[in-house]
């Protein structure tokens, strides 16, 4: 199942939901996934993420999903500032709103939850962060 976290304030508790519920799930035993889908990378942080390569920026731009394994239930996609830029990146491509969804149609089968924190946000994050939670209605 996928939950998509997201409200248009800032500061309401978006991102402390994600992390907590996402521990939890974890240590009831559901295989979690947590997505940062945040430019401003807090999940990341606040989950203890310090060393990374790759963010959900490339899962955007070039379908790759960077997963960090946490634990075994618990693995975080995290996030930092380059995922700004997928606004203008993204802007003239067809799919642009479908690039999680595609992605993460790949390896939905292998979590039992997947939760994405998201920015007050609605645009080109927000949409793909909803529709990606379509993905059980085309598997
Ligand atoms: N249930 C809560 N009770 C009290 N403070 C909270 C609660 N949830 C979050 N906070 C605090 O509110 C602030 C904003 O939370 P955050 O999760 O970062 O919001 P958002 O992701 O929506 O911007 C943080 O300082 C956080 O510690
Ligand atoms: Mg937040």
């Amino acid at each position: 199942m996928i939950i998509s976290i997201l409200n248009m304030k800032g500061g309401v508790g978006k991102t402390t939901t994600t992390l907590n519920l996402g521990y939890a799930l974890a240590q009831q035993g559901y295989k979690t996934l947590l997505i940062d889908n945040d430019p401003q990378g807090n999940l990341t942080t606040g989950i203890g993420i310090e060393e990374y390569e790759q963010t959900v920026t490339d899962t955007y731009l070039n379908g790759i999903l960077p997963i960090h394994q946490l634990s075994e239930k618990l693995h975080v996609i995290p996030a930092d500032i380059t995922l700004s830029t997928v606004y203008n990146e993204l802007s003239n491509k067809v799919d642009a709103n479908f690039r999680l969804f595609k992605s993460l149609k790949a390896v939905n089968k292998d979590y039992d939850y997947i939760l994405i924190d998201n920015r007050p946000d609605a645009g080109i994050l927000a949409s793909n962060s909803i529709l990606a939670r379509s993905i059980h209605v085309f598997s």
